[in-house]
């Protein structure tokens, strides 16, 4: 007897969606408490504003609303796996993808979260791909969210100017790996020796959290990171357009990991992809973690900033260190709606 050998399946974007939070902190109001100034953040980041959940809004919150966005948007309402990418659990026990996927109306859905920091939405696509290639699922609700306001400390000038708040989400479906919005070439990979670069020191079974003073709060060595942000994301690019055998030229829209815009730029200019193409959000809503690549895809889509038949890379760097890219033929989409209402263009 023959072995059957199914025909590969691909993972097609079907819909996606975003949400952040109500409340807008501005650089003018960081500035009024803290030792900086609406000039340095612009100028250091491009970051002029973000959003700051509500304290009664824990992670699981912002997900539950963008991953109903996606599902509504996908047309079909369902998904049969939920992923959600995130470093800002509800808890550190258990997962938040169950609950999520419970609150969507999803329950008996295989659901668990994906901790690769500010590199887990593209790992998450990465894992969401492979589990429609292995027929272990057929329609994936992949979500990136984040609370950085809960884990960055008070009086920390440069973590606070650069994190928001947000979740960003995209419905995956099986397909065929010809047709427009099927993901492709992939690259993932990650640097454990950059282990201190990005961390929240305490709370984990190295140092368990056991009383006042325990170090809780998000750390990152801001100019080492920058160094490894331009260097792994341009690499990683690279190797995404090598593997499709695409040219940089040939990138219609880039959607990096919104980190900080002097990064995007210099990635953008090292790889040859022309400025007018990268998409960017973060002086609206900062750096939003595991959502921003989500939800600055959500946010252009929604603007009619992306068409159908365009190649779009999207590529992401953080804590770790771990980065990834991968690229999709921009699908046909009905329009979806705005995450947020833009108050800005620069
Ligand atoms: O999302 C995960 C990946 N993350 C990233 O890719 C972020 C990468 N890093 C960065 O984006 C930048 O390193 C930062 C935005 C974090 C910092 O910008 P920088 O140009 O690298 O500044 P720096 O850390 O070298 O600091 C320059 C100066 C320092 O003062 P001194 O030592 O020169 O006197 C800082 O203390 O700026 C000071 N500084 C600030 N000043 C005003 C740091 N934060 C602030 C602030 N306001 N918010």
């Amino acid at each position: 007897m023959n072995p059957v050998i199914p025909a590969p399946r691909a993972a097609v974007l079907a819909g996606l969606g975003g949400w952040v939070p109500e409340r807008v902190v501005t650089n003018d109001e960081l500035a009024a408490r803290l030792d900086t100034s609406d000039g340095w953040i612009r100028t250091r980041t491009g970051i002029g504003s973000r959003r700051v959940a509500d304290p009664a809004d824990a992670t699981s919150d912002l997900a539950v609303r963008a991953g109903a966005a996606a599902l509504d948007h996908s047309g079909a309402g369902q998904a049969d796996t939920v992923l959600l990418a995130t470093v800002t659990p509800d808890h550190p026990c258990p997962a938040t993808a169950p609950d999520v996927a419970d609150r969507l109306g999803l329950s008996g859905a295989a659901a668990f979260d994906i901790g690769a920091v500010c590199a887990g939405f593209v790992y998450a696509l990465a894992t969401a791909t492979g589990l429609i290639a292995a027929g272990a699922a057929d329609r994936v609700l992949v979500i990136g969210a984040d609370t950085y306001s809960r884990i960055v400390g008070p009086e920390d000038r440069g973590n606070l100017a650069i994190f928001g708040d947000g979740a960003g989400a995209v419905v995956l479906r099986a397909g065929d790996p010809d047709e427009p919005g099927a993901l492709a070439a992939f690259d993932l990979g990650s640097d454990g020796s950059g282990r201190e670069l990005i961390t929240v020191p305490a709370g984990g079974s190295r140092r368990p959290v056991t009383g006042p003073g325990a170090d809780v709060h998000f750390a990152m060595r801001g100019r080492e990171v920058y160094r490894h942000a331009v260097t792994r994301l341009t690499e990683s690019a690279r190797a995404s357009l090598d593997a499709a055998g695409l040219l940089p030229s040939e990138v219609d829209r880039f959607v990096p990991h919104q980190a900080n815009l002097r990064i995007l730029r210099s990635v953008a200019d090292d790889l040859g992809v022309p400025a007018d193409r990268l998409v960017t959000n973060l002086h609206e809503i900062g750096n939003t973690g595991a959502a921003s690549v989500p939800l600055a895809l959500a946010d252009a889509a929604a603007h009619g900033e992306l068409t159908a038949g365009e190649t779009v890379l999207l590529n992401a760097f953080g804590g770790g260190l771990a980065w990834g890219s991968c690229l999709l033929r921009w699908p046909k989409l009905p329009s979806s709606p705005r995450p947020y209402p833009r108050r800005s263009t620069t």
